[in-house]
């Protein structure tokens, strides 16, 4: 094994600030490189260059059997990512991705799971704003109530900022596969055992007023990874629930947001109209420094169990990519070079990583601070 981290889609948008974040912030003695189809576009990070190709499974054997650790930013990952988690599965590398797509995560569950446990790979998948800040921002919630209680925790989004061509074509082909994806949850429900003595879901809120602000329910990937590491954490208590909700200023922002989500989500089933939206953002483009740096999100939880309320925020800046490229390279980092619990196979990043991921983060700036503990 030559390398620490191999970085398979520097070339692109998110992919090359998540390259510039590991030359800045990786240790000196890390073993890194990048990899893809491009060599030419790939010399410019000075690192070794493998070539990889999502299209030729041998070249994935290849990058996944050179590396402890492969990140990768090739998405939209129902599209193009199934090959690198199956030759990551079957070397036992580590694997982290950016995927919010929910077909994705639930198919590879069902297909490379058991595989990646036999080999000892921990795959772990929405290592961006989708979902760390809510799977590690609920676990820190959780770690401040009372044990073995159940617990309610609602998670409130603000955020501010622009997307790339990349999420924006990977964002539309989810929105074009609503049965694919329903399929995908089925199959995936129907394949993971459920944990025994103890219940742990995400619950489908009602838009309401909360902490000063109209909630308004958030149906992203988020609830879903969250769920996920309740049901693979005891600490999550015996009856665990989560909420997702955009927090919203006002009424006509509420039906400004149900609106152009309503429209996309339309937009998306009809291909002429998809690809003429699609044509608007490039896949390689995406917001500038400057629209980054006026860029910023905020999670406030409200954790509730044993009779204790306690209200938590994660915050940082530019969160689709500044953030995200932080996040992902930490991810990476954390999984070559800390001390973690033993995983293996599909996991999250509350599972596989948690606290250490979370100190990572908070030495690279983000927040996780609580704002208030109160008997109720
Ligand atoms: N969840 C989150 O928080 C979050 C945040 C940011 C991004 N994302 C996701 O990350 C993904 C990337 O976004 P982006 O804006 O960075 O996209 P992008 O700029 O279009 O980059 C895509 C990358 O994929 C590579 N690629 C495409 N086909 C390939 C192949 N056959 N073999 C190897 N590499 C291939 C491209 O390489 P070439 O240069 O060779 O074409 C490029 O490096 C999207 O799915 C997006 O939704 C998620």
């Amino acid at each position: 094994m030559s390398y620490d981290v191999v970085l398979l889609g520097a070339s692109g948008f998110t992919g090359a600030l998540t390259a510039e974040y590991l030359a800045k912030n990786a240790p000196a003695d890390l073993k890194w490189a990048v990899a893809g189809r491009n060599h030419k576009k790939l010399e410019v990070f000075g690192k070794d260059v493998l070539h990889a190709d999502v299209t030729d499974p041998k070249s994935l054997q290849a990058l996944a059997e050179s590396t402890k650790v492969v990140a990768t930013t090739v998405g939209p990952y129902i599209q193009y990512g199934e090959p690198l988690v199956a030759a990551c599965a079957d070397a036992g590398t580590d694997y982290v991705d950016l995927t919010g797509e929910p077909e994705f995560v639930d198919r590879m569950y069902v297909r490379y799971h058991e595989r990646a446990v036999q080999t000892g790979a921990r795959i772990v998948h929405a290592c961006g704003f989708d979902s760390i800040p809510y799977d590690l921002g609920v676990q820190y919630t959780v770690e401040q109530l009372p044990e073995r209680v159940p617990i309610q925790v609602d998670g409130l989004l603000r955020v501010a900022g622009r997307p790339s061509g990349g999420t924006f074509h990977t964002a539309l082909t989810a929105f074009s596969r609503p049965k694919q994806h329903l399929d995908a949850h089925r199959a995936r429900r129907a394949a993971e055992p459920r944990p025994v003595g103890r219940t742990a879901k995400s619950v489908r809120g009602r838009i309401h007023r909360q902490e000063g602000f109209w909630a308004v329910p958030l149906p992203t990937i988020d609830p879903q990874v969250v769920a996920y590491s309740a049901r693979l954490l005891d600490a999550y208590g015996p009856d665990f629930r989560y909420a997702h909700y955009a927090a919203l200023n006002n009424l006509p922002m509420v039906a400004g947001g149900i609106g152009a989500a309503g429209f996309l989500v339309t937009a998306a089933q009809v291909p002429p109209v998809r690809n003429a939206l699609l044509s608007r953002l490039k896949r390689g483009d995406g917001p500038t420094s400057e629209q980054r740096a006026r860029s910023w999100f905020n999670v406030r939880f409200v954790g509730r169990g044993g009779g204790k309320q306690v209200i938590t925020e994660v915050a940082g800046g530019d969160p689709g990519y500044d953030e995200t490229a932080k996040m992902l390279g930490e991810s990476a980092l954390c999984l070559a070079l800390d001390d973690l619990p033993k995983t293996a196979g599909q996991t999250t990043t509350a599972a596989a990583m948690g606290p250490a991921l979370r100190e990572r983060l908070s030495r690279a700036g983000m927040t996780f601070a609580t704002l208030s503990t109160d008997d109720y």
